[in-house]
C-alpha cells in the first residue's frame, strides 16, 4: 500500500467532495488499488488554511460547518489562506488545485501549479485556466522536476475523455471532434424546453453545483471555448488560445426558438468543435446549433456531456457522461491520482528544503 499526502487548494464543492471520498473510501482504495490518501493541508480564501503533517481527519473536515477563517481554530491552522506557504511547505506528495477558473490569465491557479511543480510535487487539477492557458510551461516544469501534471477533470469532469483519447485512441488518427461540453447550458436548454424561464433554469443549475462561480461563463460559451482549446491542443497538436476561437453562447436562444425547433424536429444544443483542415490549420468554434433529432448529440440531456471524436481508422467514436457536479469532478481528481500511482512515480518525493 502506498499512502499519498495531499494538499487541497480551495475548499469549495469539488475538494470538499474529494475529502468526502477520502473519508468514505480509503479502505476500499487500499484493497482495490493499493493506495490511501492522507490530507495534510487545506487552504481556502474563505476558511483560511491548516497544515497538519500527520494528517487531518477527513470526516471532521466535511462534517464541520466552518465559519469564515474557521480553519484558524484547528491545530496548525490560520484564519488566512497562505496559499504559497501551504503549497511550498506542506509535506504533500500531490497538490490538488481546485480553485476558481480565471479565463483571462489563469491566475492564481497557474502560480499554485508552478509553486508545487517547482518543489517536486505532483499536481492534479480540475481548473481549466492553467490547462488552457499555461499547459506547455507547466508540463515542461513537471518534466524537469520528475513529477506529473494531470488534469482529466478540466473537460467533462469525471468522464474520461482526455486520457481515453490520448491513450486508448492512440494511433486511431483523431482529426477532429464536436461535443456538448457544458453541463449548465445543456441543462438550461433542456429546462427551457420543459417550459422554465432562462434565469430560473440557470439558478437551478447553480444550486446543483454545475455552474461556474460566474454562470455567464457557462451560458456565453466561454467555458466551452476553454475546453475546446484544451482538447484541440491536447489531441490535435494545436497551439490555440481562447482568442483564436469564435464563440457564441445560448443567451440569445429564446423559448420561442426552442419551441419552433421542436415543432420542426430539431433541438438546440451548444456545440464546441475543432478539426484539422487540409492545410493543417485547426478550425475551431463554439456556437448554438439546431440539430436534427436523429443526430447523436441531440438526445444528450440534462447536465450530461458528450464528445464525438472523428478518427481516421474508426470513424466517429462518441463518449458520453457527466460533465459537471461535485462528486463527478472529484472523481476526476481521484483518476489523476490513480494515474500517478500507476505510473509508479510514487509518494514521498520529499521537499528539498
Ligand atoms: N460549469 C461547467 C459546466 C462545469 O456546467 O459544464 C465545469 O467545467
Amino acid at each position: 500500500m502506498t499512502q499519498y499526502n495531499i494538499a487541497l487548494i480551495g475548499f469549495g464543492g469539488v475538494n470538499r467532495a474529494l475529502a468526502q471520498l477520502v473519508a468514505d473510501s480509503n479502505e476500499r482504495w487500499d484493497a482495490e488499488l493499493g493506495l490511501r490518501l492522507n490530507i495534510v493541508a487545506v487552504t481556502d480564501l474563505y476558511f483560511g488554511s491548516v497544515i497538519s503533517p500527520n494528517g487531518i481527519d477527513a470526516r471532521m473536515l466535511v462534517d464541520t460547518n466552518f465559519a469564515k477563517g474557521g480553519f484558524g481554530q484547528l491545530s496548525g491552522g490560520s484564519a488566512e489562506a497562505c496559499n504559497e506557504r501551504v503549497i511550498r511547505h506542506a509535506p504533500a506528495d500531490i497538490v490538488v488545485e481546485a480553485t476558481f477558473t480565471n479565463p483571462v490569465d489563469g491566475e492564481p491557479a497557474v502560480s499554485h501549479c508552478r509553486w508545487a511543480l517547482e518543489r517536486g510535487k505532483h499536481v492534479v487539477t480540475t481548473n481549466k485556466g492553467p490547462v488552457a492557458l499555461a499547459s506547455d510551461e507547466l508540463k515542461a516544469l513537471a518534466a524537469r522536476n520528475g513529477v506529473m501534471f494531470e488534469y482529466e477533470g478540466a473537460v467533462m469532469s469525471g468522464t474520461p475523455v482526455i486520457r481515453m483519447a490520448r491513450k486508448t485512441l492512440a494511433g486511431a488518427g483523431i482529426y477532429g471532434f464536436e461535443g456538448i461540453l457544458n453541463g449548465t447550458s445543456n441543462f438550461v436548454l433542456g429546462r427551457m424546453e420543459g417550459g422554465l424561464g432562462f434565469a430560473d433554469a440557470v439558478k437551478e443549475a447553480q444550486s446543483l453545483g454545475y455552474a461556474e462561480a460566474d454562470p455567464s461563463a457557462d451560458v456565453e460559451g466561454h467555458d466551452v471555448r476553454l475546453k475546446v482549446v484544451i482538447l484541440a491542443n491536447e489531441l490535435l497538436g494545436g497551439k490555440l488560445a481562447p482568442k483564436d476561437i469564435a464563440c457564441e453562447g445560448i443567451s440569445g436562444v429564446t423559448v420561442a426558438d426552442i419551441e419552433t425547433a421542436a415543432q420542426e424536429g430539431y433541438r438546440w444544443k451548444l456545440i464546441g468543435s475543432a478539426s484539422v483542415a487540409e492545410d493543417g490549420r485547426i478550425e475551431a468554434r463554439v456556437a448554438p446549433r439546431r440539430l436534427p433529432l436523429d443526430h447523436p448529440l441531440a438526445g444528450v440531456g440534462g447536465a450530461t456531456n458528450a464528445v464525438s471524436f472523428k478518427t481516421g481508422l474508426l470513424g466517429a467514436v462518441t463518449v458520453t457522461g457527466p460533465g459537471a457536479g461535485r462528486i463527478e469532478t472529484a472523481y476526476a481528481l481521484l483518476s489523476d491520482i490513480i494515474a500517478i500511482h500507476q505510473a509508479g512515480s510514487g509518494a514521498s518525493k520529499k521537499e528539498a528544503a
